[in-house]
């Protein structure tokens, strides 16, 4: 919206150099035990949550945080640029001396952050759960970036998130980023009885794991540190836990308001407003669909949890079945569900089932209306992709648009209360926390999450070199990689197998099946997304041969398990990082949360990819071979 504002334009976008070369088979193997590890990882998820009562997300006031680390930021936006050096080797080995604050750079003037707010309506915002990892963070960070684009207002987001681990014993990463008991900073208690380790965290910029620039020139963004700026306040104020401070945040004026008693009017869109049992959320209900419904705005000017109403309409005997047939506890069905119900029925007889246009039709003439969203994968919405287009059908009556609702609230800041990606049914887990009611805003959705909501350039251009010596490992040809999540999966009993051994025994079965494929691939398509067009290296560059090396993304960490795994032919992150890869990218390799997001960007080049359906980081890496134009079928998940 303000080009011209955002520090550094983007440059060229990085994507179309990123994604070279792959393919992928998105095996739909039958979902034997999905559905019950769905249940088992809701279950978790509820568990979670219960540490996210209001006691967890107190309202940290600044006289509170003090205590929480010694080492607070010195820089108020958190930028960071590569130090001098970075360990190439554990901890015993004497390190140079902690390098001088990073400089400020790529921080916001007041008056350019005046300027993006002033393109919009006001503030929109979010309490963002910071205790989850990086990959959930980003889902409420993408879904908030839809919601603010609806509202046409500007996003405030963290400025900070939690990183879980360093590479190395934790005083060395100490030494370079805030250390943090994360107990202490996010207000949960479920790491108190970890070990010393596990309670700890690192406090590192935003914009180490994401491209905020490249986002921010295309969406008005701020973080809550420049947003405390703009209103007079302490950037190191901000919220340690990533709640939005009910008071705090609204207790000073803005700088450049000349009433030095008008401080900012707030809107809390309350949590069980958003979704409530028995409703679909949707981005905004269209005109056609509000005169097929007569929706009608409430008279009265109070605003709550909605703001007009569908009038009752007398069922028909085509709304009964549909509605006999919508699974329990739910209220919305797939589209194929629907046809099956409306061949079987009367109506079946009477029109033409196969028709898409003739069914929507039917449907709308029964007070059903086409929502659009996205396909699971296998079954689970762990792995969170935006390729796979889906539609599914509900009653006009449980319809509720976000716009139609928020657009008009006219206070300086909106919050959108809680979390609302938790206590939801599995099923109803959606990206975007929303579903869509036309095809191009879904399409618009998609391409956000892949080509704007990106890496930093840093990493991906890391992840690039290292392809490149993957490659040239294997004399030139398409390489294959997976990923093996061992770690916290193991001690869940999620890993796919116990032993690092075993496991990459599968891994090699698995790419075995990649290579005939890769082999075999003729006719390239890509996922349905936009700007996706045939990455041609899939077929020009030769097929790997039986015994080339292949990478494997992991965080096993143990030495033995990691020589099994490189006995077995597997090349690891560390193989292929350089002393001068490490010396230019500086202390944030240290820091296993950022490798991680190399080690998937190191993935979005490889010729075949197989994950873990129930990890997000096969989502991660799904969606962005998809933006490299990669085929479907040279990717497996199970
Ligand atoms: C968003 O709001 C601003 C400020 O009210 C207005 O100037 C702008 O036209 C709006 N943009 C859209 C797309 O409605
Ligand atoms: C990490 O370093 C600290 C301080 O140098 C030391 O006290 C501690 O024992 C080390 N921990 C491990 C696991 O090596
Ligand atoms: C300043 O703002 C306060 C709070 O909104 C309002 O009550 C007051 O009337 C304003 N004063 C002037 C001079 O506009």
């Amino acid at each position: 919206m303000n080009p011209d504002l955002s520090p550094a334009p983007p440059s060229q976008p990085s994507h179309r150099r990123i994604f070279r070369r792959c393919r992928a088979v998105l095996r739909s193997i039958p979902l034997r035990s999905s559905i019950l590890f769905g249940a088992i990882i809701f279950g978790s998820l509820v568990f979670y949550t219960t540490f996210l009562s209001p006691r967890g997300l107190l309202l940290r006031k600044p006289q509170d945080w003090h205590g929480l680390s010694q080492h607070e930021f010195l820089n108020p936006d958190l930028e960071y640029t590569s130090p001098l050096s970075t360990p190439t080797t554990p901890a015993e080995i004497p390190l140079p001396p902690p390098p001088p604050p990073p400089p400020i750079s790529n921080v916001l003037t007041v008056e350019q952050i005046r300027d993006i707010v002033a393109s919009t309506r006001g503030f929109f915002t979010r309490d963002y759960s910071l205790g989850l990892g990086w990959n959930n963070v980003r889902y409420i960070l993408d879904a908030g970036v839809l919601q603010a684009n609806l509202l046409n207002r500007t996003l405030v987001i963290p400025s900070f998130v939690y990183a879980r681990g360093c590479l190395y014993n934790l005083s060395v990463c100490a030494d370079y980023t805030t250390m943090v008991n994360k107990g202490d900073a996010i207000g949960w208690d479920e790491w108190r009885d970890l070990p010393y380790e596990q309670q700890m965290g690192f406090r590192i910029p935003i914009t180490l794991m994401l491209d905020l620039p490249r986002l921010r020139g295309q969406y008005p963004i701020i973080t809550a540190s420049e947003y405390l700026r703009l209103h007079g306040q302490d950037p190191a104020t901000e919220s340690s836990s990533g709640f939005w401070s009910r008071d705090w945040y609204i207790s000073n004026p803005n700088i450049f308001e000349p009433n030095k008693t008008k401080t900012p009017s707030q809107f809390i869109i309350e949590n069980h407003w958003f979704d409530p049992t028995g409703t679909n959320r949707v981005d905004y209900i269209p005109q056609a669909m509000k005169s097929r419904g007569k929706w009608e705005r409430h008279s009265e000017a109070e605003i709550g949890e909605t703001a007009g109403y569908w009038p009752p309409e007398d069922p028909t005997d085509i709304s009964n079945l549909l509605m006999s047939a919508m699974p329990e506890g739910r209220a919305v069905m797939d589209w194929y569900a629907a046809k099956g119900v409306l061949r079987e029925s009367r109506a079946g007889l009477e029109v033409d089932v196969n028709d898409d246009n003739v069914v929507e039709g039917v449907l709308h003439a029964n007070g059903w209306e086409v929502l659009h969203t996205f396909e699971s994968v296998l079954g689970m919405e762990y792995a969170k992709t935006v390729v796979q287009p889906m539609r599914q059908v509900a009653p006009r009556s449980t319809i509720r648009g976000f716009i139609d609702d928020y657009y008009h609230v006219d206070a300086d800041v909106v919050v959108l209360a809680g979390e609302t990606h938790l206590y939801r049914k599995p099923g109803s887990i959606l990206k975007g926390a929303l579903r869509f009611t036309e095809e191009p805003a879904r399409a618009k959705f998609a391409s956000m999450v892949v080509h704007s909501f990106v890496f930093p350039p840093k990493v991906l251009d890391l992840a690039e070199d290292l392809a490149n010596r993957m490659r040239e490992i294997n004399d030139g040809r398409l390489w294959m990689g997976a990923h093996m999540r061992r770690g916290d999966f193991i001690r869940l009993g999620w890993a796919m197998e116990p032993t690092p051994e075993a496991h990459v025994k599968r891994v090699k079965e698995r790419l075995q099946i990649g290579r005939e494929v890769l082999e075999h691939l003729s006719d390239l398509s890509t996922y349905d997304l936009e700007g996706a067009k045939p990455d041609l290296e899939q077929v020009t560059l030769s097929p790997p041969l039986p015994d080339d090396r292949f990478y494997v993304a992991t965080d096993e960490r143990s030495p033995e398990g990691l020589e099994a795994i490189g006995d077995a032919g597997a090349v690891l992150l560390s193989d292929l990082l350089t002393m001068e890869d490490r010396r230019a990218f500086g202390w944030p390799l240290m820091i296993t949360d950022v490798r991680a997001i190399v080690e998937q960007a190191v993935l979005f080049h490889s010729g075949f990819f197989y994950g873990h359906a129930m990890s997000s980081l096969a989502g991660v890496v799904t969606n962005m071979r998809a933006a490299r134009g990669a085929d479907p079928r040279t990717m497996m998940l199970d």
